[in-house]
């Protein structure tokens, strides 16, 4: 299975699919890494693991559709069987999920279809839950929506700061991300 992955900060969650693949715990091809934006650390550390990698400016376009279009025409040249939205913080178009056949792969630090968006763990804080998480779900071309595939709950305690609340919720997300990609890659293995 091949599977290009767009990013647009940090990519701890890239770093696990990598490390996942390296040590051959998940049977993948990362075809590449892409970003929508120059600088970002997800695109250094995939270099590092001597990743092909790519940049689609977003503001480099006077459109979101021209953005759109051009994304698409890239992550195409990959020909991915799947693509992987790890921490991209873009809304992408109808068309570009279709041209990847629905494959379009999320994953968000919240029980989904609650507090979606860019502040999930934040939202849920504020909100006041005692339980959040994080999903794994197939993407449509709304924002953090579409079928769920896996979830896992955290439980919020006490004293927590949404920085800390975060990076636990990262630690399962992690962990999750790698078991559906893996899932994923073993349904469509040949018998
Ligand atoms: C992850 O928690 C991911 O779920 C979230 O951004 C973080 C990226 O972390 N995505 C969203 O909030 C999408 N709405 P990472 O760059 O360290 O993998």
């Amino acid at each position: 299975m091949r599977i290009v992955v767009l990013v647009s900060g940090t990519g701890s969650n890239l770093q696990a699919v990598i490390d996942a693949v390296t040590s051959g715990e998940l049977d993948v091809e990362i075809a590449a890494v892409g970003a929508d934006r120059e600088g970002t650390y997800g695109v250094e550390r995939s270099s590092e693991a001597g990743l092909e990698t790519f940049v689609v400016n977003f503001n480099s376009f006077p459109t979101r559709d021209e953005w759109d279009a051009a994304l698409t025409d890239r992550v195409a040249s990959y020909a991915p069987d799947v693509v992987v939205s790890s921490g991209f913080m873009r809304i992408v178009s109808a068309d570009f999920i279709e041209a990847f056949n629905g494959k379009y792969l999320n994953t968000h630090p919240a029980l989904l279809p609650a507090f979606p968006g860019a502040h999930g763990v934040r939202d849920a804080m504020a909100y006041g839950v005692k339980v959040t998480g994080c999903t794994v779900h197939w993407a449509d071309a709304g924002v953090d929506t579409g079928p769920i595939i896996a979830q896992e709950a955290v439980a919020i305690e006490p004293g927590e700061t949404e920085e800390t609340l975060h990076e636990r919720i990262k630690v399962v997300e992690r962990r999750l991300l790698v078991s559906t990609l893996a899932a994923l890659a073993a349904a469509q293995k040949p018998a």
